[in-house]
């Protein structure tokens, strides 16, 4: 059971997940991250920015990123990644991999990612949004529960959901590259957060409902180490709501004993 923490506010959340990230970097200066983009991790990113570390030898790997976007794209997520992550922590641009960064072939760019990633050691924690398609990563419904890195399809409800970011749906890709379910499977920790009503399904049928490449988030119940942190709206559809609640406050304090 992964722990589940609901909180008032998306900003309470960001700052809890921030301190799962210092607390790692104090014990590991070049901690291997898993960045997320997307509006979800906005408030863990400025938490943590608050807190002014020095995260110069972190290293970080994307979760996804667009296909077809012109080099320097401002959407693209190399991009998003500097402008909102990168710059703000003061990570080293250079450490900071996006899949597909390396130039090459597009066909080998999933495996390379995946050499890339094993080579750095694994990542230590990933930090996850949900797609209101249940997704993590840019895994769709449909996606191999097993799956690695690789050029996907993108759901048209996610083209949807991020045409905000782009003068019309047309100019949204219709394609992706991203770390597969098995990738994001095998990182050490995983905090997964999510806000606002529009995601309450989605987080209901990733943490309650069965395991299934239907609700790709689902596949967190398989990792020994999850923390899921939501606000109220998002817990809305969570049957054992009350259950996660209660465990959170009285989580077992291994300090003490
Ligand atoms: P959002 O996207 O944080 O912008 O809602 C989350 C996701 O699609 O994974």
């Amino acid at each position: 059971m992964a722990e589940v923490v609901i909180l008032p506010s998306a900003a309470e959340a960001g700052e809890l997940a921030a301190r799962a990230i210092a607390a790692l970097v104090a014990t590991t200066p070049d901690a291997v991250l898993g960045l997320a983009t997307g509006s979800t991790p906005l408030t863990t990113w400025r938490a943590l920015a608050a807190q002014a570390l020095d995260l110069s030898r972190v290293r970080g790997f994307a979760l996804d990123e667009y296909v077809g976007l012109p080099e320097g794209h401002p959407e693209s997520y190399r991009a998003v990644i500097a402008r909102e992550v990168a710059e703000p922590l003061g990570l080293t641009p250079a450490l900071v991999r996006v899949p597909g960064d390396g130039g090459g072939a597009l066909s080998g760019a999933g495996a390379r990612y995946e050499n890339d990633i094993i080579a750095a050691g694994g990542v230590d924690l990933q930090i996850l949004g949900i797609g209101r398609t249940g997704h993590i990563g840019f895994n769709e419904p449909g996606s191999s529960l097993a799956s690695l890195t690789r050029v996907k399809t993108l759901a048209e409800q996610t083209r949807i959901d991020n045409s905000r970011f782009f003068p019309s749906i047309d100019d949204v890709p219709t394609h992706c590259i991203t770390q597969g379910l098995g990738t994001i499977l095998r990182a050490r920790h995983l905090v997964l957060l999510a806000f606002g009503s529009g995601k309450a399904a989605a987080v209901a049928s990733a943490l309650e409902g069965p395991v299934s490449a239907s609700t790709p988030g689902s596949v967190v119940q398989l990792h020994p180490k999850v923390t899921v942190i939501v606000d109220e709206a998002a817990a809305a559809d969570l049957e054992h709501a009350d259950y996660y609640r209660h465990a959170w406050a009285n989580r077992f304090d291994w300090e003490r004993f």
